[in-house]
């Protein structure tokens, strides 16, 4: 589908959807990182949740605003240095600057970005991710990451799946207890897209926190947030990439991953992240 003007929404719910309740008394992970990142939509118990967790740990703007960094030179690889063109875009957050598709198109304008997220507030701004013009395309499904036969069914009729596809997955999975089973989610999207195809994880790191540092945050989650987080070791999250090759500099903390010449800062962040080549 080519968008002169902007769309309206291409998804709606399928399948076994679970949007957390719109609920403005408790924490959203979609509304706090909203907050952390400098925007507007967020209300007060957002901004008190993200608050506790500045207090805990004080590098938290950091790793939030290194992670969002880490989406744009991910996606500036993916499409200048690896030639794709299809983006399946999962937990896409509130609408901000840089998002997949304005990274993307403007290298390549003809690249096709779907974007999924399952929180009402997201669906509320999907409008804004819209605005593709000329050859290019961007969708939005409202969609479970954990029902990912209706986003691979919806996402099918968006994209070419014999042709390469990117799966971006940046700051979701730690949102997956293991309950449900992330590596397993992965890995079936995986299987959906042909070898060549790319996936790319952040993912909040167990052991990039001091032991108290991290029972802390998890304390501050557990109390003030609707939606609970995994915190998971380097080994967990380099399971996830099973069946690609990593490329260079491999699994790394967000803020070195291929930074900008003339990066220099000391602080540390907690967020792991990669990109592989599915073989
Ligand atoms: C921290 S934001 C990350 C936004 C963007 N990917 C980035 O890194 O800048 C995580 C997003 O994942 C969404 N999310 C969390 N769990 C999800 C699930 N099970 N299915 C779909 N979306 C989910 C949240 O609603 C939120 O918008």
């Amino acid at each position: 589908m080519t968008s002169e003007e902007p769309t309206a929404s291409g998804g709606g719910s399928a399948g076994k959807t679970e949007s957390p309740e719109f609920d403005t008394s408790v924490a959203h992970q979609a509304r706090v990182y909203d907050y952390l990142l400098g925007g507007k939509d967020n209300y007060a118990a957002d901004r008190a949740a993200a608050e506790a967790w500045l207090k805990v740990n004080p590098d938290t703007v950091f790793t939030v605003l290194e992670n969002r960094a880490f989406l744009g030179r991910a996606v500036r690889y993916l499409t200048a240095e690896a030639g794709i063109r299809q983006f399946l875009d999962i937990g896409t957050g509130i609408p901000t600057a840089g998002n997949t598709h304005h990274v993307a198109q403007a290298i390549a304008p003809e690249s096709r970005v779907v974007y999924v997220d399952y929180d009402p507030i997201v669906l509320a701004h999907a409008r804004a991710l819209l605005t593709s013009r000329g050859a290019g395309t961007t969708e939005y499904i409202h969609a479970d990451l954990r029902d990912t036969s209706a986003i691979l069914g919806q996402a099918r009729e968006l994209l070419d799946f014999t042709q390469p596809v990117a799966i971006t997955l940046i700051a979701i999975l730690h949102a997956i207890p293991d309950s449900d089973d992330p590596h397993a989610i992965v890995a079936s999207l995986l299987d959906a897209v042909p070898p060549g195809s790319y996936l790319a994880i952040s993912h909040m790191g167990s052991d990039l926190l001091a032991a108290e540092t991290l029972q802390e945050m998890q304390d501050v989650g557990k109390r003030m947030s609707q939606q609970q987080y995994s915190y998971r070791s380097r080994g967990e999250v380099a399971r996830f990439f099973d069946g690609t090759d990593l490329v260079e500099p491999g699994l790394v903390p967000v803020h070195e991953w291929r930074p900008e010449p003339g990066t220099d800062d000391t602080r540390n962040t907690f967020i792991w992240s990669a990109v592989g080549r599915k073989r």
